[in-house]
C-alpha cells in the first residue's frame, strides 16, 4: 500500500497522538469523574474489540504514532488484553512508537506482565491520595491497598509508572510534599492535574474543589528551587524540575489555552465518536463510517474530514458562569 498523506489539521498541526477510550465503565466512582449511580452505555453502542482494532489501525496508517488506551477504566473491559496484543503488531512494524494506557491501577497486578509482553513500557496511574480513608472517599468504591499492589506489580514487570494526581483544594493539598517524596523514592514520575469542570464536580458531596496549579507550584516553590523546563509533549502538561532532588514534576492545566497551538491529539470514545478538542463538543461519528463498509477507504476519508474540523482551541473558564465553556459530558466518556 502507498504511504498516505499524514493527518494535518487546518492550523498545520500534525495529529500523531490518539487517545482511545475502550469502555465507559469503571470499578471506581471518583467524585470529580462520575456520579454514584452511573448509567452505562448498552453493549451494542460500543465498538467491538475488532472494530477498535480497525479504527486504531486506520489512524496508525494515517500517521498516528502514539496510542493511549483510556476509559472509564480500560482494564475492566472484557478481553482487553486481546486488543493490546493485537496493537503490538504496529509496534513491531515500527509504525507505532508508543502504546500506553491510563489506569486507576486496580487491575494492574493481574495485567502488568501481559501489558509488558504486548509492548507497553509506560503506564499512567491515577492516584490522588496516599491515605486509605481519603482514597475511599474520593474514589467512593476504590481500595488503596489494591492500587498500591498494582503499582508494585507494574514496576516489577518493568513498566515505567507515572502517577497522575488531581489537585483538590482542602483534600490533597497537605499531601503535596508526601506525594512528591513517595514518587521520588520509587522513581516514578508525577503529574498534577487541575480539576476540570466536568460531570458532577460542584455536586453536593464534592470532596474537593478547584485548586489552581499556580498556587500548588507556589507551595512547592516555598520549599524547593523550581526550574521551568522547556519540553512540551503537545498536550496541556508543562514541567518543572526540583533542583534539590532532580525530580521532574508535571503540571496539567487544561483550563489555560496556551498549549492549543501545539496540540497534536484527538480522542476517540468507546462508541466511535472522535472529539477533536477536549474542551469542545464538536465530534465526528466514525462508527457509521466503520460499520458502513468493510473497506477502509470510507473510514480513512471520515477521519480526514474530522481532522479538517479540529478547532483552534478550547474555552473552559471558571470565572464565567456555568454554560460558558463548560462540558457536560463525563470524563469517563472521552477518557481523560
Ligand atoms: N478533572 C481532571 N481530571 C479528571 N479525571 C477524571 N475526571 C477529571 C476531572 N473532572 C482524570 C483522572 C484520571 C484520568 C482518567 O482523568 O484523575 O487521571
Ligand atoms: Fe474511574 Fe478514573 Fe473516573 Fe476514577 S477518574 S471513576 S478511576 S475513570
Amino acid at each position: 500500500m502507498s504511504n498516505p498523506a499524514p493527518l494535518v489539521d487546518p492550523f498545520q498541526r500534525a495529529i500523531s497522538y490518539l487517545r482511545v477510550s475502550v469502555t465507559d465503565r469503571c470499578d471506581f466512582r471518583c467524585v470529580y469523574c462520575m456520579s454514584e449511580n452511573m448509567t452505562f452505555l448498552p453493549k451494542k453502542e460500543l465498538l467491538t474489540l475488532e472494530e477498535l482494532d480497525r479504527m486504531c489501525s486506520a489512524f496508525v496508517r494515517l500517521g498516528v504514532s502514539k496510542l493511549r488506551i483510556t476509559g472509564g477504566e480500560p482494564l475492566v473491559r472484557r478481553e482487553i488484553m486481546t486488543f493490546f496484543r493485537s496493537m503490538s503488531r504496529h509496534l513491531d512494524s515500527g509504525a507505532l512508537e508508543e502504546l500506553t494506557l491510563t489506569t486507576n491501577g486496580s487491575q494492574l497486578s493481574r495485567f502488568a506482565d501481559d501489558l509488558f509482553a504486548a509492548g507497553v513500557r509506560r503506564v499512567n496511574v491515577s492516584l490522588d491520595t496516599l491515605d486509605e480513608d481519603k482514597f475511599a472517599r474520593v474514589t467512593r468504591w476504590g481500595r488503596l491497598p489494591q492500587v498500591l499492589k498494582g503499582i508494585d506489580a507494574a514496576q516489577a514487570a518493568g513498566l515505567r509508572v507515572k502517577i497522575n494526581v488531581v489537585a483538590l483544594k482542602g483534600f490533597n493539598e497537605e499531601e503535596l510534599f508526601s506525594l512528591a517524596d513517595w514518587c521520588a523514592s520509587r522513581d516514578m514520575d508525577l503529574t498534577f492535574i487541575e480539576v476540570m469542570p466536568m460531570g458532577d464536580l460542584g455536586g453536593e458531596d464534592r470532596v474537593g474543589q478547584y485548586w489552581s496549579l499556580d498556587d500548588l507550584q507556589a507551595q512547592l516553590a516555598s520549599r524547593f528551587t523550581l526550574t521551568d523546563l522547556p519540553e512540551r509533549t503537545g498536550g496541556p502538561a508543562r514541567y518543572v524540575r526540583v533542583e534539590e532532588t532532580g525530580q521532574k514534576i508535571g503540571l496539567i492545566t487544561p483550563l489555560t489555552h496556551n498549549f492549543c497551538e501545539s496540540c497534536n491529539r484527538v480522542r476517540l470514545t468507546c462508541t466511535g465518536e472522535l472529539f477533536m478538542c477536549l474542551g469542545q463538543e464538536d465530534n465526528a461519528d466514525l462508527r457509521s463510517a466503520l460499520r458502513g463498509s468493510e473497506a477502509d477507504a470510507p473510514l480513512e476519508e471520515a477521519i480526514r474530514r474530522a481532522i479538517s474540523l479540529k478547532p483552534k482551541g478550547h474555552d473552559f473558564d471558571y470565572s464565567r458562569q456555568k454554560a460558558d465553556g463548560q462540558v457536560s459530558r463525563h470524563m469517563s466518556h472521552t477518557g481523560g
